[in-house]
């Protein structure tokens, strides 16, 4: 690893940038350093529209796996850079490929129109009818046949909430986000009653008990929106706590309060802090570490992607 100092850092990151033709996508949930230094910072369908779209010939995705595997999916021709390759996802790891493919086997009579949250492998994808995110989930339920039972995969809480909205009943796999379960309902009520005017605004992976509370659930992307309308000028934000920088960047005449959890007071994901500056300048550098695919699994899982990118323009 280069060691260098901060503005160093940022002026050798923006130097490979171009030497690289490369362009740097970051997710809402990362570091303020790289926040700072990315093209585009955005939510999972944001990322995934940027990534289709980019003319550069390198992406430096800072975001954890299954985000930099879109990327690649979409652009089989590019070169797709992770700061971290082991920045991975507990929703993607609770539905490895086999077992939704052997559940699937198992309940082939039931013809299931598989939902997938983009929050899972490439593999997972390859099975499914069609991709969502956060931000889409509603719409593409909706547009799901009405004659065939739904599967969504792999967020029971998301898929609970997409159930709400929609009032279609699906069935759920069991799998959860290790950070978003950790809020609770007594500790944002007790949180509540020292900040009274305040709004909260929680991401949909949160239990039922949080979304009961919240003013608005929504994906990230729309949670800066929220800050801009809502009338409340102080705003509980129950997520990941790297989206309190960019609220606090775009909307910096409101006050934001991080969610609190029962174990501590900051929700941070490993995963997706494992991306460091430094490891983003290495990986412009060196070129790697680099998300690969094979290219049957690349066609495959690149199917319901497309459809979800078609159908939510
Ligand atoms: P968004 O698409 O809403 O940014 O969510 C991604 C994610 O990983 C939430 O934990
Ligand atoms: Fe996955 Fe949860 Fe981290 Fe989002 S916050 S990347 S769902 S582990």
């Amino acid at each position: 690893m280069v060691t260098l100092a901060a503005p160093d850092l940022r002026t050798e990151i923006l130097r490979l940038k171009e030497e690289r033709n490369a362009v740097i996508l970051a997710h809402n949930y990362q570091v303020n350093e790289i926040q700072e230094l990315a093209d585009f910072v955005g939510d999972s369908l944001g990322l995934a529209y940027k990534a289709r779209d980019t003319d550069a010939e390198v992406i430096a995705f800072c975001g954890v796996h299954f985000m930099a595997e879109t990327a690649k999916i979409v652009n089989p021709d590019k070169k797709v850079l992770i700061p971290d390759l082991n920045a991975g996802c507990s929703l993607e790891q609770s539905c490895p490929a086999p077992r939704l493919r052997e559940f699937l086997e198992q309940h082939a009579e039931r013809n299931y129109y598989v939902v997938a949250y983009i929050n899972c492998s490439a593999g997972v994808k390859a099975l499914s009818d069609v991709i969502c995110t956060s931000g889409n989930a509603v719409r593409m339920v909706e547009s799901a046949p009405a004659d065939r039972p739904i599967l969504f995969v792999p967020d029971q809480n998301l898929g609970a909430w997409v159930m709400e909205q929609t009032g279609r009943k699906m069935d759920l796999w069991q799998g959860a986000c290790y950070v978003h379960v950790e809020f609770t309902r007594d500790r944002i009520e007790q949180l509540r009653e020292s900040h009274p005017d305040a709004a909260v605004v929680a991401h949909p992976e949160c239990t039922y008990a949080v979304r009961m509370l919240a003013d608005e659930v929504c994906s990230t992307e729309k949670m800066v929106d929220f800050a801009r309308t809502t009338p409340a000028s102080s705003i509980i934000v129950v997520t990941e706590s790297g989206m309190l920088h960019r609220l606090r960047r775009e909307v910096p005449e409101k006050t934001f309060i991080a969610g609190p959890t029962d174990t501590c007071r900051c929700a941070d994901c490993r995963y997706m802090k494992l991306n460091t500056i430094e490891k983003l300048h290495d990986a412009l550098l060196n070129l790697e570490p680099e998300v690969t695919l094979d290219e049957d699994l690349r066609r495959r899982a690149e199917k319901p992607i497309l459809r979800m990118l078609e159908l939510s323009r």
